[in-house]
């Protein structure tokens, strides 16, 4: 993209109070002009205390329909309509249902990874970065957590006192993260810190020195004395990590994992939601008060 292109950006942010959000899997050109850049939770929260009239969220489908509920008066675009999670999607019809009818004091904790209409049958939403303090914080005992089976075995594990029930879904980008080639690159590494993301598989969590959220991961890295770390999550957070610790070194395992999704997002989209207004994120009158109980739960939990 040539500066003038970037200029034009520019020029029609101001024009049209627009700001643009980038989660930290977006592509490092679009980080880099972000007004915004943060993990799931604190996109969702800047959207919400923004006083911008236009979004443009340059993340996934559940991101730009998170920032719509919370935050309705403003138009919400997405360079690309189709950049979706797959994970949001992977709860069977039926199966909330089934679980409320067997459990009488059943919490369904939802991801925030989950469709609107997924958020609609919730009691609750989560982020990866404050499922367990949210869970353990429930006073029920029995909960159904959807969709990703890693996360929500990652927080039974921290939270033994609830009754966690898992539901088969994950996403395929982290759970596909393989330990054999985490070991492989901490054999290469000796020294390295391993920091992953909870949506991996248990036999890399275990393998690993610090488990949380994107944002968790960037501010533990900042942190840490060490001087080298092996990241298990998706290749866009090392733009930040490089950015912020320019004396540290980061490696990844050999194959690295890259959500296809997040990477729709490139900077000639973004021009062009900017000119034209289209790919609006819509969420129906009769979804969004119910879709917006459970975040609004996750953000009260949190204060
Ligand atoms: P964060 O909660 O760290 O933003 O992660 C979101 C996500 O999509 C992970 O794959
Ligand atoms: Fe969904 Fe995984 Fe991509 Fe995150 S990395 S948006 S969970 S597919």
């Amino acid at each position: 993209m040539t500066n003038e292109q970037i200029n034009k950006i520019m020029e029609l942010k101001k024009e049209k109070n627009a700001v643009i959000m980038a989660h930290y899997y977006a592509p490092e050109e679009v980080q880099k002009i972000a007004d915004a850049t943060g993990d799931s939770f604190y996109l969702a929260k800047a959207a919400k205390a923004s006083d911008a009239d236009v979004i443009i969220f340059c993340g996934v489908g559940f991101m730009g329909e998170s920032a719509k509920i919370l935050c309705p008066d403003k138009k919400v675009l997405m360079p690309d309509l189709e950049a979706d999670c797959p994970m949001a999607h992977m709860v069977k019809e039926g199966k909330i249902a089934e679980m409320r009818a067997r459990y009488e004091d059943l919490a369904v904790v939802c991801y925030i990874n989950s469709t609107a209409e997924l958020k609609c049958q919730s009691d609750v939403c989560v982020t990866s970065s404050n499922a367990v303090q949210i869970v353990r914080a429930l006073p029920n005992k029995n909960i159904f957590f959807i969709p990703d089976r890693n996360l929500g075995r990652y927080v039974a594990e921290q939270v033994p006192e609830k009754n966690i029930i898992l539901n088969d879904g994950c996403c395929p980008i982290h759970n596909d993260l393989s330990a054999e080639e985490l070991k492989e690159a901490k054999a290469l590494h000796p020294e390295a810190l391993v920091l992953s993301h909870p949506e991996c598989g248990d036999d890399v969590l275990a393998l690993s020195d610090y488990i949380g959220s994107t944002a968790g991961i960037i501010d533990f890295a900042g942190k840490s004395e060490a001087k080298e770390f092996i990241i298990g999550t998706e290749d866009g957070v090392l733009h930040r990590l490089m950015q912020d610790n320019p004396d540290k070194q980061f490696y990844f395992p050999k194959t690295r994992p890259r959500c296809r999704d997040m990477k729709l997002n490139t900077l000639e989209k973004i021009l062009h939601v900017l000119e034209t207004e289209e790919n609006e994120v819509h969420i129906p009158e009769e979804v969004r008060p119910e879709a917006l109980l459970p975040l609004d739960r996750m953000l009260e939990y949190t204060k």
